[in-house]
């Protein structure tokens, strides 16, 4: 079995270079006891290279990030540089030309962290949502644009080779959970494009009879993220579906800080990215006292999808019992620095 892993390192901007050295000590220490050898390469790219050198990243940047097995990133952004651009001319680009089509949200609640949610309701849920198409796949235009008889279109993509290959991700992904899978849809209202996605989801379901389904329209499923988030275990749904109900699980869960996420290419054909939900958080860079759980949770994603399972779960009881220890950053409620909060989780990773 493989045990030398090469990590692509990109701390990014703001509050990235503050919580990315947290995450890697965390990552080393979990790989050390997994036996694992993790050699990691950190690259300075994002808003501020750009500012100091006019490019988001090297015009080899993603020739350079093809021939590692994964990707650890912080976040891009800085507020003297346009977000379209940093998100087009380097985000989307590793997203895109690496053919990352699932992005997994784990949304769960952690002991001692208070929810939004009346009597603080346990749940722990993964959003698997498709990353490639769907309405965000780009295609429309505007007719008439100033004048009365303006027209906006802008159309929906969908795929069968792309519905099936993220709902044929998200009921494998369910063998290894509670065995659920909630198809997150529109289809009352969305004839086309979502009774399309609905009958392949369906197709896709009849190969995993070992695992339930249901249907949930999206407004419903607002509801019951707030009324009932414990029910969820498995959710598939679309790249705007998906977008929407991850933001709201985040803020369920506590704080954005605490959000990981995965961007897949399940064949392996090329490197998955591993990031925080949140952004560069330039309104606290510099200040020491940002959350890095998220970087660190999305550490454990990329081990579990190198095949270290064991280290991942070290790593996610490790910030459990940090949190529960009571040991929380200010986007939590508590004092904890970022370096604390770093140095809390480290420790129980034993
Ligand atoms: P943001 O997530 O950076 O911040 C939103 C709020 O949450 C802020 O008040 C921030 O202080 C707080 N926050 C975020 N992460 C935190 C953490 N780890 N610990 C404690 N508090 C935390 O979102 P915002 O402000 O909309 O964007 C800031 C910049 O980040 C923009 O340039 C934006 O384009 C970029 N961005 C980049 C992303 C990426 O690279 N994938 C994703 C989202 C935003
Ligand atoms: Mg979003």
């Amino acid at each position: 079995m493989k045990t030398t892993f090469d990590i692509a390192v990109l701390p990014g901007d703001g509050i990235g270079p503050e919580i990315m050295p947290q995450a890697l000590a965390v990552l080393q220490a979990a790989a050390c006891h997994a036996g694992v050898d993790l050699r990691c390469e950190s690259f300075p790219w994002g808003a501020e290279h750009f500012l100091r050198q006019g490019e988001f990243m090297p015009t080899d940047g993603l020739a350079t990030l093809r021939d590692f097995d994964a990707i650890l990133f912080s976040a891009a952004g800085h507020p003297e540089v346009s977000d379209e651009r940093a998100s087009w001319e380097f985000v989307f680009q590793i997203r895109k030309q690496f053919r990352q089509y699932a992005n997994l949200r784990p949304v769960r609640s952690y002991p001692g962290v208070p929810t939004p949610l009346r009597g603080n309701p346990a749940f722990d849920m993964l959003i698997v949502r498709e990353n490639s198409e769907g309405e965000y796949a780009g295609p429309g235009g505007v007719l008439h644009r100033e004048w009365e008889n303006g027209v906006a279109i802008q159309t929906t993509v969908l795929t069968r080779a792309g519905v099936e290959r993220i709902a044929r991700h998200a009921f494998e992904l369910a063998r290894g959970r509670r065995r659920h899978v909630t198809n997150v849809t529109k289809s009352n209202a969305i004839l086309h494009t979502m009774r399309f996605w609905d009958a392949i989801v369906e197709d896709v379901a009849r190969d995993y009879p070992d695992v339930t389904t249901d249907l949930l329209l999206v407004d419903a499923a607002t509801m019951k993220f707030v009324q009932a988030p414990g029910v969820f275990d498995v959710i598939v749904t679309t790249n705007m579906y998906g977008d929407i109900l991850s933001d709201l699980g985040g803020a369920l869960a506590g704080s954005v800080g605490l959000s990981s996420s995965a961007n897949l290419d399940p064949t392996g054909g090329f490197p998955s990215m591993y990031e925080p939900v949140h952004g560069s958080a330039p309104d606290i860079a510099g200040q020491g006292i940002a959350n890095p759980c998220g970087l660190i949770l999305s550490a454990a994603l990329m081990l579990r999808d190198l095949g270290q399972g064991e280290a991942a779960d070290r790593i996610e009881a490790a910030v459990a019992a940090a949190l529960a220890q009571g040991v929380h950053t200010r986007d939590l409620g508590g004092r904890a620095s970022t370096a604390e909060m770093g140095a809390a989780v480290l420790q129980h990773i034993g």
